[in-house]
């Protein structure tokens, strides 16, 4: 069976497209799950990508990946910069974690240099905009050891 790969983003990616295009781009959430369905495809990999704008919805996602994922992808959001409980959720996971985000939060807003995410995670992808998603794919094998 295919290694599953868990991809999940947080809160106002589902507004990707018009959300600010100017740091974000002008792809869609379905452009970047097409990109990292065409990567995971080209790796053997299965892919799950999924999006929520609740943080408990997203503390569920990662729990499940806990069992169900042999590696995480997340892109929380503004999550990123806030939440203790996602930041517990993924201290529970044994498999690979690779914190994603489009724009570099560090190139940005004070308040975005924090990361609870990155605190529980084996790497960070940021600010290479839409191809961030095939490269952390692309990491997701390497780490599973099948890249
Ligand atoms: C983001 C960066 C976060 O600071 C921001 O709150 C987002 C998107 C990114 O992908 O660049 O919602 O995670």
């Amino acid at each position: 069976m295919a290694p599953v790969v868990h991809v999940l983003n947080g809160p106002n990616l589902n507004m990707l497209g018009t959300r600010e295009p100017e740091i974000y781009g002008r792809e869609t959430l379905a452009d970047l799950e097409a990109r990292c369905q065409e990567a995971a495809d080209g790796l053997g990999l299965e892919l799950v990508f999924r999006q929520s704008n609740h943080e408990g919805e997203l503390v569920g996602w990662i729990q499940e990946a806990r069992t169900e994922a042999a590696a995480l992808v997340l892109n929380a959001g503004a999550f990123t910069h806030t939440s203790i409980a996602i930041h517990d959720a993924l201290k529970m996971v044994d498999g690979p974690v690779i914190e994603l985000h489009l724009s570099n939060p560090h190139r940005r807003e004070a308040f975005r240099h924090v990361s609870h995410v990155a605190t529980a995670s084996t790497g960070v992808i940021a600010g290479f905009g839409p191809h961030g998603y095939s490269l952390a794919i692309e990491a997701a094998a390497r780490l599973i050891g099948e890249g």
